[in-house]
């Protein structure tokens, strides 16, 4: 039998369970709550004087706890970095995709163990600023043997994990990018499917153009891969509307959006992943969360951690961001950063704190959940339970 456990004292409790009233906030809070843990699942949550008994008991000491970030976007199979890129950006050159190249030379450079490594370190990272479940993806090998590798490599660390063969066109297939597109969809495809849950294309100018992007995610949905796709980041384009056609999960970045995409995602299941650390690290403009959540899109807000546009791996970081510069409240932050998230990846198990859901939670060392927003670059994850283990 699993043993039970009270965390009690909590002065914010962040349950994003409806059942809870809204109070104005998506986010269910129960004000002076208690959480009941029994083995890796959530047993009970509620007000703390109506606390069922249980074996052990923590206390929360008069804080805020909250579902585990689900971080649905990040690029963690990489080796090297791009400080020299970053310094150039600030000194006023701009983004674009043929940074990626850098990163793949030294991917394929880089063993088994180096990038293994690499990828434990920015989860230990992760996981301290309290992301409890995280999606990666290949994208930085570009060849067979590499991108299989990479996802291996994922896997060993997530169940969430996307084939991203189609980052960009690498060099030594310039010359002719149907073929390229032949071989994602084809030998590279047959190789990355078997350790994949997703497929992800980069539909940008200087990646894959619409049509492109079709072929790869089709291909993908044949081989049992899921859509996703990184769309609208660096200019208007068609991604966003192929993410609908698709029943894609998720069209990530949404940074350039006519009325029409706006439209279409709301009448979707398509969540809009926004990424303000690559607006941030690329100096970009903001994605307009508040357009998209005033039309009733979905919106997940994640990290993209990837060492060219947005090394980041904190989430709280990017909901203050996204508060900030991006015009969400804190509540709609940190609701997209848990249930958003979890909406990404089409999971109900986690992102929430409801009876049944995986026992990943985070304690702040604040009273509530918009000291997130309120006091950005603190750190103030406090702990952290994942599948029902105290882990920070
Ligand atoms: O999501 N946009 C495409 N891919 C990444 C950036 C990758 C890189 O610059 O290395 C992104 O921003
Ligand atoms: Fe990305």
């Amino acid at each position: 039998m699993s043993s039970s456990t009270v965390i009690t004292n909590i002065a914010t409790l962040v349950t994003n369970d409806p059942s809870f009233g809204w109070e104005g906030s998506p986010l269910g809070l129960v004000r002076d709550a208690a959480v009941v843990i029994d083995g890796d699942r959530i047993a009970w949550t509620g007000e703390s004087s109506k606390a069922p008994a249980t074996d052990n008991r923590v206390d929360a000491g008069g804080r805020a706890v909250l579902p585990g970030f689900v971080d649905s976007h990040s690029h963690l199979v990489f080796a090297g970095d791009r400080t020299q890129e970053f310094n150039a950006r600030m000194s006023g050159r701009s983004y674009t995709a043929g940074g990626i190249r850098t990163t793949v030379a030294a991917t394929r450079a880089a063993s088994d163990a180096d990038l293994e490594a690499n990828l434990a370190h920015y989860l230990a990272e992760a996981l301290r600023q309290g992301t409890t479940t995280f999606e990666t993806k290949s994208g930085y090998g570009l060849t067979v043997e590499d991108e299989a590798r990479a996802l291996r490599i994922a896997a060993r660390h997530t169940d969430e994990v996307t084939y991203l063969g189609a980052h960009i066109v690498p060099p030594d297939h310039a010359d002719d990018p149907a073929a390229y597109v032949a071989l994602v969809t084809g030998e590279m495809l047959d190789a990355c499917a078997p350790h994949a849950r997703w497929i992800d294309v980069f539909c940008e100018k200087g990646a894959f153009d619409g049509d492109q992007a079709r072929a790869i995610l089709t291909a993908g949905k044949a081989k049992g891969l899921h859509p996703r796709i990184h769309a609208n980041q660096l200019s208007y384009g068609p991604g966003v509307q192929l993410a609908v056609e698709l029943d894609a999960a998720s069209a990530d970045h949404c940074t350039h959006l006519t009325d029409d995409d706006v439209d279409a995602l709301a009448n979707s299941a398509t969540v809009a992943t926004l990424l303000p650390g690559a607006e941030f690290s690329t100096r970009a403009q903001w994605p307009d969360a508040r357009r998209l959540l005033d039309a009733g899109v979905t919106v997940a807000l994640s990290t993209d951690c990837n060492p060219g546009s947005s090394f980041t791996s904190s989430v709280p970081f990017c909901i203050a961001l996204a508060v900030r510069d991006m015009r969400m409240t804190p509540d709609e932050a940190v609701w997209s950063a848990t249930a958003g998230g979890a909406a990404a990846l089409r999971r109900t198990d986690i992102g929430r704190l409801t009876p049944g859901a995986r026992a990943d939670l985070t304690l702040l060392d604040a009273p509530s959940h918009v000291h997130l927003a309120y006091r950005p670059g603190v750190p103030l994850v406090a702990g952290v339970w994942r599948r029902g283990v105290r882990v920070v």
